[in-house]
Formats: structure tokens, C-alpha cells, sequence
């Protein structure tokens, strides 16, 4: 055990490390890709759920940009993916201004990746936890211009954070203090269409000291009380603005692993984005 907040503990498994093991990526250790066999033992499409997430994001973004958003403020960023969110968004606009957050050490150690902004543009990484939204406010301020529209963008995030934990009240908080013209986007895990498999991963979680929070279509839709949805609303992530293109790529990077019993069906995550009056 340590305080340090680089030190990375390779002795269990750890959300980011295991979504880069998910997308194919190397930032992992035996004890995530362990995990992520046994996830995928039980269902799966996790991997192609990561690539979907990716994918949504992707289209969220270009989406967001598209329709003039010049600043995002993104938490649980993860370990570097290319194309990163800012690249999208620098992609249509290069004046964009970009705030990653994650708590993991793993990202901070990455996190160089994500600063490498256009010349017009900025990128900065913070390390901080959601848990604490105006140490995230504080910090983001010295690069976003709080008094004009952010984009909030919480992809595969908040099915770590449970209701317990304050999940909505912690999005409230950061969304509060964004300016109307502001915009939600996240996607979410659910157990809606394999609530059994669902139920064999939170444990799973939960025996390695993680939480697993995966939400219903109306507990996600909970997240937008008070904002206008954006067509087509909470969707399944894949149905999000399909004609946006940028379908989800195919599984390449981890090695091929015997899915479950759950591996047809809709992909299980909803993705949305929404606007602040
Ligand atoms: C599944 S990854 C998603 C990465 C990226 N947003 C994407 O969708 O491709 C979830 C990320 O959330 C981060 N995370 C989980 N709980 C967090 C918290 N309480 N505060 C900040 N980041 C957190 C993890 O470290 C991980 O990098």
C-alpha cells in the first residue's frame, strides 16, 4: 500500500488497465487480462462493447464539435486510445480546448499522449477522482472558460460509481456549474438485456474490491433530468447516430477467448448526449 499517487499496483486489477487489455491494447498486467478473461468467459461482447464505447465517443464528439462545442472537460479518460477525444474534436476544430481527468495512475503515467494538442488548441490532464467535482472545477478553470459552453463527457465511466457513492449528485454538481448551451454525453454498462450475467460480473467486481454500478435505460436516463436529449435520446450505444459512420471496429487486439452464454443480443451499454436550457 502507498499514497503515492503514481505507484502502480500490478497486484490487482484495475478498470483502465483492463479496458486497454478489452481494445487490444499493452498498458495491461497478467492480473488484468485475467479479470478480462474471465468478463469475457461470461459474456462475450465485452470486447466488442469496449470497441462499440469507442466508437460512440468518436461520434459524440465529431457530433458535439460539429454543432460548435469548443470545450470538453472528460473524466475517466482512460489509458491513451488513438484517435483520442481531442484529436476528433481538434479534427473539425483545432481551436478546441480539452481537459482530461482520470484517477488511475496508469493514465498519468500515459497522460503526455493526451497532451500533444494542435497549435491553436490546448490540452491538459488532470489527476483527480469524480468523487471530487470542484477539485476537478478548480483545476479544469485554469484551461476551460467556465462561463461558456463545456461539453461534460463521461464515457464508460459512471457504472464504476455507485448510487451510494453520489453518482448523480456528483454529475449534478459538475453540470451545475456549466453554463446553459452546456452538453452531457456518457455512456453506461447495463445488465438490461443479461441481468443474470450482469449479476455474476458485479460480484466478480466486488471480489476484487471494484464496484460494479450497471444501470437500466431509466436509471441512465435518470443522468438527464433536466436537459433535452438529444435524438435519438438514450439509445443502445451502437443505434446513437449510426449514419454519423465510424462503425466500431472489429475485435483485432486481444487474443481470441471463448465468449459465455450472452453473446448475441444488443451491445449492453446506452450512450446519449443532451443539452443544458
Ligand atoms: C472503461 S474506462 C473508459 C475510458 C474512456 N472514457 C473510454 O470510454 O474509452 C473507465 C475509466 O474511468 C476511470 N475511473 C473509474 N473510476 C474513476 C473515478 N472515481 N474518478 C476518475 N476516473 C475514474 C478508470 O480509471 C478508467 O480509466
Amino acid at each position: 500500500m502507498t499514497d503515492d499517487p503514481s505507484y502502480i499496483d500490478t497486484s490487482r486489477p484495475h478498470p483502465a488497465r483492463m479496458y486497454d487489455w478489452f481494445l487490444g491494447g499493452k498498458d495491461n498486467y497478467p492480473v488484468d487480462e485475467e479479470m478480462g478473461r474471465q468478463l469475457v468467459a461470461m459474456d462475450g461482447r465485452v470486447l466488442t462493447t469496449a470497441r462499440a464505447n469507442r466508437a460512440f465517443m468518436r461520434r459524440a464528439t465529431r457530433w458535439l464539435a460539429g454543432r460548435g462545442v469548443r470545450q470538453f472537460l472528460d473524466i475517466g479518460s482512460g489509458i491513451p486510445t488513438e484517435p483520442n477525444l481531442h484529436q476528433i474534436a481538434q479534427g473539425v476544430a483545432p481551436d478546441t480546448r480539452v481537459v482530461y481527468c482520470d484517477n488511475d495512475p496508469i493514465v498519468l503515467a500515459h497522460a503526455g499522449a493526451l497532451l500533444r494538442s494542435t497549435p491553436q488548441g490546448v490540452t491538459e490532464y488532470i489527476q483527480a477522482d469524480f468523487r471530487e467535482p470542484e477539485k476537478i472545477l478548480e483545476e479544469a478553470a485554469r484551461v476551460l472558460d467556465l462561463d461558456r459552453p463545456v461539453a461534460l463527457s463521461l464515457v464508460a465511466l459512471l457504472h464504476f460509481v455507485a448510487d451510494e457513492d453520489g453518482a448523480y449528485d456528483l454529475v449534478d454538481r459538475l453540470m451545475r456549474a456549466l453554463p446553459a448551451g452546456s452538453h452531457l454525453m456518457l455512456s453506461h454498462g447495463t445488465g438490461d438485456f443479461t441481468p443474470d450475467t450482469a449479476r455474476q460480473a458485479a460480484e466478480l467486481y466486488k471480489a476484487r474490491g471494484m464496484t460494479l454500478a450497471l444501470r437500466s435505460r431509466a436509471q441512465v436516463a435518470r443522468f438527464f433530468d433536466g436537459y433535452e436529449l438529444v435524438d435519438p435520446g438514450v439509445a443502445v450505444i451502437d443505434e446513437w447516430k449510426p449514419e454519423l459512420g465510424e462503425a466500431s471496429e472489429p475485435v483485432a487486439g486481444a487474443d481470441p477467448v471463448a465468449g459465455g452464454a450472452s453473446d448475441d443480443g444488443p451491445t449492453p451499454g446506452y450512450g446519449a448526449v443532451a443539452r443544458k436550457p
